[in-house]
């Protein structure tokens, strides 16, 4: 039998492998909410304008109605004779109100529908992540008030470079985070137009109000341009460009993660909640968590190079391929949504090993730069040139296999002979953190007033 909604031209209906290929309704089933919705907008509209009565815009609404409890229900059977949701909850419709049914595909496509459909879910998940994402700053903001005076090393190339505080570095993800939420919500901005009325890709005869449409929908405007309202996704691209952003900065702190609770540094503690043991190795504790997290962004980042792949080289306007968009897509934001939520999880739970950090803060001459910064401050002595002799007292202590606060004065004096006992005052982890008052710096009392204002910014926003 040929599909009765396309196959008037047709003897007989697609082969095992045609249908095989051709569904999506395993994918875009999870549209049913925004495809009903989107429907209901259009039969209302087409009323409203005349184009299809009262009546049967009545039965419309009513029969979407119940196909939203039936699937919410459980209760409906999707076929994949029909293809996708736009056909399966028409087909369903017309069992439900008969010849009615019918009048609802006037002045549209499924090109329009999908790409309605796919903006209104896109819309949702945005939403959804964005609130996660809140929640991840807070967690962050949260543990880094608690450790604002937490002296840890801070790296660069990993080797031990100048001490940091706990708190500044976790802060460093909040504002990541942050510029996150803003890509998101301007993708959000850019995707909010209103497909709808675009018909297959040329416009209709129809007399639509697509500004009607569009208001019920919660979308600013409706597209102006029917060829790329239905022929374009790169919103979907655009989503999915912040998805890999967001998770590689997910994955860099999950990689420090896994490098703090090492026991070869064992600078933090995860509780059992985040851990894992060994099946052969009593004493492991496995921070897979973090590892999962780290592992998922090749998902993310492996969606939108598919995508991008899709629509290199498709001509306007719309092609078949499109329907790969939701695969991946879906996939990708799903392991996102849950990657953050891991990662705000183990955030709120984590715990520094103080003394050792502050140990591991020390090691390394870190605070070699305060010794230069002094040898400027107190000698007037050019930044260059101090660079240079505090290597030279840096190596004198490698030598002698002490820190550099252990070096005697004498020592140091070998080197430069105006160098005083004041010099210790700058030559421990806490006074150089102390000393990091520059806005943005490191400095506990910065800390604070940052991650206060932050957990305000947060505060107000659920407002
Ligand atoms: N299932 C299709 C998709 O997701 C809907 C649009 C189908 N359009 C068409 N002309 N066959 O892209």
């Amino acid at each position: 039998m040929s599909n009765k909604m396309w196959g008037g031209r047709f003897t007989s209906g697609p082969g095992a492998i045609m249908e095989e290929i051709n569904a999506s309704i395993d994918l875009d089933r999870h549209l049913y909410r925004q495809d009903i919705a989107a429907s209901k907008a259009h039969a209302d509209m087409l009323a409203k304008q005349g184009i299809i009565t009262a009546d049967d815009a009545k039965k419309i609404a009513h029969g979407l109605d119940t196909i939203l409890s039936e699937i919410e229900a459980g209760k409906f059977t999707f076929k994949r004779a029909l293809e996708d949701i736009h056909m399966n909850v028409e087909g369903r419709l017309s069992e439900l109100i008969g010849e009615a049914a019918g009048r609802l595909h006037t002045a549209r496509s499924r090109n329009d529908q999908v790409a309605t459909d796919f903006r209104l879910w896109m819309r949702d998940a945005i939403d959804g992540l964005d609130a996660e994402l809140a929640g991840f700053q807070r967690a962050l903001a949260e543990k880094a008030l608690a450790h604002a005076g937490t002296v840890m090393p801070g790296l660069t190339h990993l080797q031990t470079a100048q001490p940091v505080t706990f708190g500044h570095h976790l802060l460093a993800y909040v504002e990541m985070a942050g510029r996150d939420r803003g890509r998101f919500s301007g993708a959000r901005k850019r995707l909010n137009e209103s497909p709808l009325g675009a018909a297959a890709l040329a416009g209709t005869s129809f007399a639509l109000d697509r500004d009607m449409t569009a208001k019920a929908l919660g979308f600013d405007r409706p597209a102006a341009n029917s060829l790329d309202a239905v022929s374009d996704r790169d919103f979907v691209m655009e989503v999915l460009a912040a998805s890999a952003i967001t998770s590689v900065h997910l994955s860099r702190l999950a990689e420090e993660i896994i490098i703090w609770t090492s026991p070869l540094t064992g600078l933090v503690k995860l509780s059992d909640k985040f851990t894992t043991g060994s099946s052969i190795m009593p004493q492991k504790r496995n921070p897979d968590a973090a590892e999962l997290v780290r592992a998922k962004t090749g998902r993310v980042i492996g969606a939108l190079n598919a995508l991008l792949i899709v629509m290199k080289g498709l001509p306007l306007a719309y092609a078949k391929d499109m329907q790969e968009d939701k695969q991946g897509t879906m996939d990708a934001l799903a392991s996102l949504s849950l990657s953050i939520a891991a990662m705000a999880g183990m955030i709120a739970d984590l715990e520094p090993d103080a003394s050792r950090m502050k140990k591991a803060a020390g090691e390394g001459y870190a605070t070699a730069t305060d010794l230069a910064d002094w040898l400027v401050r107190t000698l007037k002595i050019p930044f260059r040139a101090a660079h240079h002799t505090t290597g030279r007292i840096v190596a004198k202590a490698a030598e002698a296999g002490v820190a550099l606060h252990r070096l005697p004065l004498s020592a140091m004096r070998e080197i430069e002979p105006k160098i005083t006992d004041d010099v210790f005052t700058v030559l421990s982890v806490d006074r150089s953190v102390k000393s990091r008052t520059s806005f943005g710096g490191t400095a506990p009392k910065n800390v604070r007033l940052q991650a206060k204002k932050w957990l305000r910014k947060l505060e107000k926003e659920k407002s």
